[in-house]
């Protein structure tokens, strides 16, 4: 007898408060489409009431998925309940997630409320939001530093009221994974309604310890969900990685017995794309989605991999979604072929239109390179949602001159609002000329607190990928640029920052 293990992806929540990992909507559509095509049980789109803009984006995700659960996360207040409601009202299945802090900290020092109250609100939070909708969870922040006698008082309260799911955040990331496997056992063993509802794990991994509490929360402790994001996205550390999880549960089936509903050829595409739209790179030795994830470099390892491939590899590189990183087009490929590759890519473009544009743009790169990989392309379409948004800045051609002994300088042309201007500057190098070049004519005022180049397909004949991180008036965003040439590259991805310091409203920050 196996039973199921309910994947709850918060990579546009959760993974989404990660300072500088804000998306726009567009980007958070087509990272929503790939989680469905990843066949995530449960999409965490967004805080629907923290921004308007956050209310559209649940809004518009709720609107086009269809086989996952969409969720909107919310304070357990009617305002926050109603708000996050009304943006799931289009979707096929909705869930609201509500959240109140439980342990003695968190309510005596930032909701100044006794436990009283909290143990009030809760409850009364629950029976509004469950007049809503059928489908309810609730989280006690910093559940797992709560008292376990009040905690167990709440819970019961609230699976009366009728949550369907209770989630227990280790907020901090201080958890260790006996002990927190023993926490939600010992929950659901003193908890007299316990089976009325199906529990979560929810770790962050503060001490790089969330996967492993997840699992252990899992085993020990009888959960049958696990909350996660893509690459393990999120605040500080980041949280429980959602591809470690499901290939632990997966290779270790003797261990867990579970199912799982994923399509795990879809981990690497989404990992890819995540990392892309945010900008933020997955480091080569990562388990699983990493570039070394597969790689054999030793001679006895290769020896070993050639003779038996199961003497050194516990899981098979396809069956995560690496393909083989082959050449698929050139520029003799037609229109047609390049819109099989974007399907076969699992690239869904809204319009004929979408399409000729991204199209236009693959003419232009194979131009430039004979050699168009897989990685090219998403970077391009990835790219093209930017430049499709009819954004404030768009880059148009730059001209820069370096040679040893004298300072560069540069000329970038970019359009403002549909204008063309033109900015100039000296620098240290031609990109730090650049960029001054840019910000000459767009006197942003903002402050550059990360720069990264990263080649896109491993040789000096590859795209660069550019992130640039802008920080202004307390926001902090990731712009993403990619080009043959890295000068050209980092200008996009100072457009791109700029365009998204310019979109994003300011919002009410989600817990942990
Ligand atoms: O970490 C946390 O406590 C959270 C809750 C809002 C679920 O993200
Ligand atoms: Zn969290």
């Amino acid at each position: 007898m196996t039973d199921k293990l309910i994947i709850f992806d918060t990579t546009l929540r959760d993974g989404e408060q990660s300072p500088g990992a804000s998306m726009t909507r567009d980007e958070k559509l087509r990272i929503a489409r790939q989680l469905e095509r990843l066949k995530v049980d449960v999409i965490e789109a967004g805080f629907a009431a923290s921004s308007n803009g956050d209310f559209d984006c649940v809004k518009s995700i709720a609107s086009v998925i269809k086989d996952s659960t969409v969720c909107s996360l919310a304070r357990a207040n009617d305002r926050d309940i109603a708000r996050a409601a009304e943006a799931l009202a289009p979707a096929a299945n909705g869930r609201l997630h509500l959240f109140l802090a439980t342990s003695a900290l968190h309510m005596e020092k930032k909701l100044r409320m006794t436990p009283e109250q909290v143990f009030e609100q809760a409850k009364l939070s629950v029976r509004f939001a469950r007049n809503l909708m059928g489908d309810i969870e609730f989280s006690p922040e910093d559940g797992y530093r709560s008292d376990m006698d009040f905690l167990c008082r709440v819970l019961e309260a609230v699976i009366a009221e009728g949550a369907s799911t209770i989630n227990v955040p280790d907020t901090v990331g201080y958890a260790v994974p006996e002990l927190y496997g023993n926490f939600i056992k010992t929950l659901r063993e003193r908890i007299p309604n316990s089976d009325k509802a199906i529990w979560s794990v929810h770790c962050h991994n503060d001490l790089g310890m969330a996967v492993a509490n997840s699992l252990a929360g899992v085993k020990i402790g009888g959960a049958r969900q696990v909350e996660c994001t893509i690459n393990g996205l999120g605040e500080r550390a980041g949280n429980c990685s959602l591809e470690e999880i499901v290939m632990a549960v997966k290779t270790r089936k003797d261990y867990f017995n579970l199912d799982l509903g994923i399509d795990t050829r879809q981990i690497v595409p989404a990992s890819r794309m995540v990392s892309q739209t945010t900008g933020f790179v997955v480091q080569p030795n990562k388990a699983v989605v990493g570039a070394n994830a597969f790689a054999h470099a030793s001679g006895i390892h290769q020896d070993g991999v050639l003779k038996a491939r199961d003497t050194y590899e516990i899981m098979r590189a396809e069956d995560v979604g690496w393909s083989a990183n082959k050449i698929v087009l050139g520029k003799l490929s037609g229109r047609n072929a390049f819109k099989q590759r974007l399907q076969d890519l699992g690239v869904e473009m809204q319009s004929e239109a979408d399409i000729n544009a991204a199209f236009a743009r693959f003419k232009e790169l194979a131009d430039r390179k004979s050699e168009i990989f897989d990685e090219d392309i998403l970077a391009l379409v990835s790219e093209e949602s930017v430049v499709n948004d009819n954004e404030q800045y768009a880059f148009v051609s730059l001209k820069q001159h370096s040679e040893t002994g004298e300072r560069p300088f540069a000329s970038v042309v970019f359009t403002v609002a549909g204008k063309e201007v033109l900015g100039e500057s000296d620098g240290n190098g031609p990109v730090d000329a650049s960029l001054k070049a840019i910000e000459s004519h767009a006197k942003s005022g903002a402050e550059m607190v990360l720069y990264s180049v990263n080649a896109i397909s491993g040789s000096t004949e590859s795209q660069g990928e550019v992130t640039v991180r802008l920080q202004n008036s307390g926001r902090v965003v990731n712009g993403v640029g990619s080009d043959p040439d890295i000068v050209v590259a980092s200008a996009k991805a100072y457009l791109s920052a700029l365009n998204k310091l310019q979109s994003k409203s300011d919002r009410v920050a989600a817990q942990g």
